[in-house]
């Protein structure tokens, strides 16, 4: 995980930064047979009850379509989470007052976008990722674009 202001001086952040405005990071490891005991946890103690994985890579079919879809700045009413088992991505999130957090993750990075809050992603130049995603609920996922 690499994390950075977007604005203004564009100085470093911290993971006590991100927890500081609601984001939860933790690494993983990503061998199916060790992710799966902390996976877990955090579903029984979050709530989160749906597991899939999903897949970006350049082929994809309608790859820009569906990156077109989640680089609109919005928000879920859950949380949006992401445990990258391959490739890398980049969330844009905002903070507590605003400002966007960019958060490029990677291989063995779980990210936790709180819902309610508002964000964007986009891939690399690799175009790239799998990841487990969790839900509470799908429809809780549904994005609702700001502005
Ligand atoms: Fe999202």
């Amino acid at each position: 995980m690499k994390a950075h202001w977007l604005e203004g001086e564009g100085g470093a952040i911290d993971p006590q930064t991100l927890i500081d405005n609601d984001v939860l990071y933790q690494q993983i490891d990503t061998h199916p047979a060790r992710y799966r005991t902390p996976v877990d946890e955090l579903k029984t103690t979050r709530g989160y009850v749906q597991e899939d994985i999903v897949e970006l890579n350049p082929q994809t079919p309608d790859l820009d379509a569906i990156c077109a879809k989640f680089i609109g700045e919005h928000f879920h009413d859950d949380d949006e989470v992401r445990f990258v088992l391959e490739g890398e991505g980049i969330f844009d999130i905002r903070s507590r007052d605003d400002r966007y957090m960019r958060v490029q993750v990677k291989k063995g990075d779980l990210i936790v976008v709180p819902a309610k809050r508002h964000h964007r992603f986009m891939l690399t130049e690799t175009k790239s990722i799998r990841c487990v995603r969790l839900f509470k609920d799908q429809s809780g996922w549904v994005p609702h674009y700001r502005g």
